[in-house]
């Protein structure tokens, strides 16, 4: 039966229902033209947004896939971490349905959704090895069962995409800057000796992007030609809007840029693979890894142990409803579930497994 997804832990509304593993309807309301006006999500905006659009996205949803509230058997709604207003939203609609038709809950870790989406369509075996990078966080995980993560490690500052997104800022690029750096890439010979490969001068399995942060910054500072004269929007044509001779040296200052973040992830990556030698795949999932270059350098990783690399297509990549209902499809049938006291997490808290043992919807 039909699990409802609901995604709003930063400034996507994202609604799906999901059987078996597919997702049969799927809305998403982005909010990231409202957001690209000052370079960064706004918090405050970004839950009034999702409180004024998440009831007729439903009910467009709905009509969507032909089902009514009825036809449904449980609602899985991303918990967190993420932005604690928007979470509240996604929660109380989530928490309203639940009351008034009675239907099991369960608080999904969107992280470990990003992760699980990756089995949608091509699938893991267990136990694996996870990447996942995204806008907030660049984790590590042995991947025991689907129902069963152990993080080893995580950054210690900025995140992957947040070195991507910063970067971005820097030359006036729209935000999120991440899939703007990769198309200005494309094509491009990266130089390896442009930034450097941080924090991979050690044996842990952790990560540090706050200085190739500083890094960019320091070398558009003495390229101020570099940086657009104003703030892009996404429906500007951006490459257009570069003279000639700066579109060649942006695109290869920001390909060395995606090179050094590749390898950077790919490094801790390898050594994550010695430590988990009883991985029998390589799952890479989150925003960032609709990268090229990341999915170049991983794929050649896992090649080079003998495994597959499962990796999302770009669009299940960055965040969607889809991946939270399969997440939940996953654990109501396990009999897990929450009560009607579930709690949004914030960024920088652990999510807890505080699920309470049910029965298996059918
Ligand atoms: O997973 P996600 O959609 O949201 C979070 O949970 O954070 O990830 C968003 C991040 C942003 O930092 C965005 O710039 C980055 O993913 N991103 C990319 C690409 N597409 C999205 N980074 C590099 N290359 C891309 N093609
Ligand atoms: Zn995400």
């Amino acid at each position: 039966m039909p699990i409802l997804g609901i995604e709003t832990s930063c400034d996507e509304t994202g609604l799906a229902v999901v059987e078996r593993g597919r997702a049969l309807a799927e809305r998403l309301a982005s909010q990231a033209d409202l957001h690209s006006l000052f370079g960064g999500v706004v918090p405050e905006l970004a839950s009034r947004e999702h409180q004024r659009i998440i009831a007729p996205l439903f009910d467009a949803l709905m009509s969507d896939a032909g089902l009514s509230v009825r036809d449904l058997s449980g609602v899985a709604v991303a918990r967190g971490p993420g932005l604690m207003g928007s979470l509240l939203v996604g929660l109380g609609f989530a928490k309203g349905l639940c009351c008034a038709t009675g239907l099991p809950l369960v608080g999904v870790n969107h992280l470990h959704a990003h992760l699980l989406a990756a089995d949608m369509e091509q699938r893991i075996e267990w136990p694996a090895l996870g990447l996942l990078v995204s806008g907030g966080h660049t984790h590590l995980y042995r991947m025991r069962s689907p129902i069963s993560f152990d993080l080893i490690g995580r950054t210690l500052d900025d995140a992957a995409g947040e070195a991507f997104d910063k970067a971005a800022k820097i030359c006036n690029l729209p935000y999120p800057g991440g899939s703007h750096v990769d198309a200005l890439s494309r094509g491009h010979t990266p130089d390896p000796k442009l930034f450097p490969r941080p924090y991979t001068d050690n044996d842990n399995l952790d990560f540090s992007f706050s200085g190739l942060k500083t890094a960019f910054g320091l070398l558009v500072a003495k390229r101020p030609h570099l940086r657009l004269p104003r703030l892009a929007s996404d429906s500007d044509d951006i490459e257009a809007r570069l003279p000639g001779g700066v579109r060649e040296e942006l695109g290869v200052v920001l390909a060395s840029l995606s090179l050094a973040v590749a390898e950077t992830l790919t490094m801790k990556t390898a050594r994550a693979l010695d430590a988990v030698p009883e991985a029998r795949c390589l799952v890479l999932a989150g925003g960032v890894a609709a990268n090229t270059m990341l999915r170049e350098s991983m794929s050649a990783l896992a090649a080079s142990r003998g495994l597959a690399l499962v990796a999302p297509s770009p669009l299940l990549c960055t965040d969607n409803a889809a991946m939270i209902g399969y997440a939940g499809e996953i654990f109501l049938t396990s009999g897990l579930r929450h009560d009607l006291s579930l709690d949004a997490v914030p960024r920088g808290r652990i999510v807890p497994d505080d699920y309470v043992v049910g029965e298996c919807p059918a």
